[in-house]
């Protein structure tokens, strides 16, 4: 039976590309962000396999909507992957308290909330891959200016560790990888000019085959994909 994937932030970047990576593995791909055409296009590419779903995840009342559209339309979860984020890039003596309840939302509650909310909706040996960075991973070097990305990203890592001995009883694997720098919108915007090491095709077929297999290896752990550190 093909497996069932809800991608969070499938409408640009590494998200986008691990859609259309596991829609060629023959996955049933549920694509979710806010912004609807570029949703739409990644339908278009495979409309048997890729629904699109326009979702915003900070909005309580449009994850509702998306719960109920699973629960009617599918028999169940196989792999959900919270990769939706945003960054902030700001001394820290600039960040105001909105600024850090923004990324705190963006990077971490909108992943606690979906994964509560789907809860009784997974298959047995499904897969939580939680998307963090390296910033979010301990002991590695810091940037300035990603204090609050940073912090919030170490939050849906450790998260990643409780949730996987709280659900191991429901027969959910979680983990969280820890990307280094991927060239995509979000680093160009926060990073004019520099370039990354790894594209986001080559991060979502990374992430694609980890979804699939990575839980057969591991539960609970919090994994650093990076060439170099901190990047
Ligand atoms: N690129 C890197 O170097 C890098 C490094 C480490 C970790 N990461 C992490 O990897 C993930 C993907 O990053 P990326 O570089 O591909 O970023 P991106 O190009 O900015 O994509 C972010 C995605 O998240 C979606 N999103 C943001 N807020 C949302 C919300 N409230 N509801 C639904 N969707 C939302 C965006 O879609 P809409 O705007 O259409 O909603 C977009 O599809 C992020 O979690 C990021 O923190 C990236």
């Amino acid at each position: 039976m093909k497996k069932t994937a809800i991608i969070t932030g499938a409408s640009r970047g590494i998200g986008m590309q691990t859609a259309k990576t596991l829609a060629e593995k023959e996955v049933q791909i549920i694509a979710i962000a806010r912004s609807k055409k570029p949703l739409r296009n990644l339908e278009q590419i495979n409309p048997d396999l890729i629904t699109a779903v326009p979702t915003d995840l900070t909005d309580e009342e449009s994850v509702n909507d998306l719960v109920l559209l699973l629960e009617q339309n599918y028999d169940g979860i196989d792999i959900l992957i919270n990769n939706a984020g945003a960054l902030i890039n700001k001394p820290f003596e600039d960040l105001t308290l909105d600024d850090w309840r923004s990324q705190i939302e963006s990077n971490l509650i909108t992943a606690v909330h979906i994964t509560q909310r789907l809860l009784n909706s997974f298959n047995k040996n499904s897969h939580v891959v939680n998307i963090s960075s390296m910033g979010g991973y301990q002991g590695s070097a810091k940037f300035p200016g990603l204090a609050a990305y940073s912090a919030s990203k170490g939050a849906l890592s450790i998260l990643s560790e409780c949730l996987a001995t709280e659900l191991s009883n429901h027969s959910i694997s979680v983990n969280a990888l820890c990307l280094g720098a991927v060239q995509t919108g979000m680093l160009e915007e926060a990073f004019p000019g520099f370039e990354a090491p790894v594209s986001a095709s080559e991060m979502g077929t990374y992430i694609s085959e980890f979804a699939l297999t990575g839980h057969s290896f591991y539960n609970g752990k919090i994994l650093p994909v990076s060439l170099t550190d901190p990047e």
